[in-house]
């Protein structure tokens, strides 16, 4: 028996080292020791050639006897600390999905939208419909067939932007282009309103920004008076900005005959009591109707344009436009 280890005193042991390793690195270690390259079983089983005959059987029996009771225990302690340790993962990664959130913070549309669908709303109400046009427009739509021919100040230079150097092409400078683009697509009676985005040359100022709004109106039936246009534009101004006075003066618009401005009283944020003009209007010019092919001796109508942003300044009682455009969240969180 010299040389040859006890195997069941051996695998006792080891087993016992196995089942107590507290963690992989130290089952890692069990492993190298007992079955390693040079482990005491590993070299006795890569000797048993050398064993005297009547040996052989019983070492190469017991030994890998031994070697797989090794084996299992490894295996067993592994499949423990494995299981250990993705829990102990787990348990450090779990959410409490009964924690409140992180909140945040609700947007709100900019004022001049929320008057937009104000007016589209108070419109629709009156049975209009809401249009649409594009901010890139024709010399012909935005002028020409607005009665506003070639030589007309409001065309020059100075006025409008123009895109790439013509004067046929440039960025719409009201919305009234939109009401030759409706004409144009279908007979009268048309209710409709458009608002939307202009441009204009102007310089920067409380009152002033090159980059603004308009709503548009227009309506063409059969035996529409000056009355209904005052009529109409006292009731959505009502409705929009409480009772307050309205005035009516006439004025000039190439596309509107006769034509008048309207203001509202307002105070401003200074505390100033004043007209504020917010829109012109008028009936619509007879050429106007010759321009689109309606007939000027059947259809009447009368027109309007609103800025949108004087009134979104009436409104709220904001007393500079610039505060609309610079994106400043402690004027726009005003808003909700
Ligand atoms: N388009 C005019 C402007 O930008 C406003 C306007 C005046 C519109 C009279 C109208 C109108 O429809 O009838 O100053």
């Amino acid at each position: 028996m010299s040389g040859i280890p006890d195997l069941t005193a051996l695998a006792a042991e080891a087993v016992a080292l196995i089942t107590e390793a507290p963690d992989l690195e130290a089952l890692e270690a069990a492993r190298v020791r007992f079955l390693g390259r040079r482990a005491p079983l590993t070299e006795l089983l890569g000797s048993i050639g050398t064993l005297a005959p009547d040996e052989r059987g019983r070492v190469g029996r017991d030994g890998n006897a031994a070697r797989r009771a090794i084996e299992d225990a490894l295996d067993g302690r592994r499949g423990h600390l494995e299981a250990q340790a993705m829990g102990a993962a787990l348990e450090a990664d779990m959410a409490d999905v009964t924690l409140p959130g992180n909140g945040h913070a609700l947007g709100a549309l900019h004022p001049i939208t929320q008057v937009r669908l104000e007016v589209e709303d108070i419109f629709l109400g009156m049975g209009y419909a809401v249009a649409d046009g594009p901010e890139v427009e024709t010399g012909f739509n935005n002028f020409t067939a607005l009665n506003t021919p070639d030589g007309h100040p409001a065309r020059s230079e100075s006025d409008t932007f123009f895109i790439e150097g013509g004067t046929d092409v440039l960025l719409r400078t009201q919305t009234s282009p939109v009401q030759i683009r409706t004409m144009q697509a279908g007979p009268p009676p048309v209710y409709v309103i458009a608002p939307g985005t202009v441009y204009r040359r102007d310089d920067v100022d409380a009152t002033h920004s090159p980059m603004f709004h308009q709503v548009e109106g227009l309506a063409v039936d059969e035996g529409l008076s000056f009355a209904h246009l005052k009529g109409t534009i006292t009731y959505f101004l009502q409705q929009l900005l409480g009772d307050r006075e309205v005035r009516v003066i006439p004025h000039f618009f190439p596309f509107t005959e006769p034509s008048v401005d309207v203001s509202v009283a307002w105070t401003d944020g200074h505390g100033r009591t004043d007209w504020l003009e917010v829109a012109g209007a008028g009936m619509v010019d007879p050429n106007v109707f010759a321009n689109v092919g309606y007939d000027p001796e059947r259809w009447t109508g009368f027109a309007f344009g609103f800025g949108l942003d004087r009134i979104a300044m009436v409104r709220h009682g904001i007393a500079d436009i610039r505060l609309l455009y610079e994106g400043d969240l402690r004027f726009l969180g005003q808003f909700p």
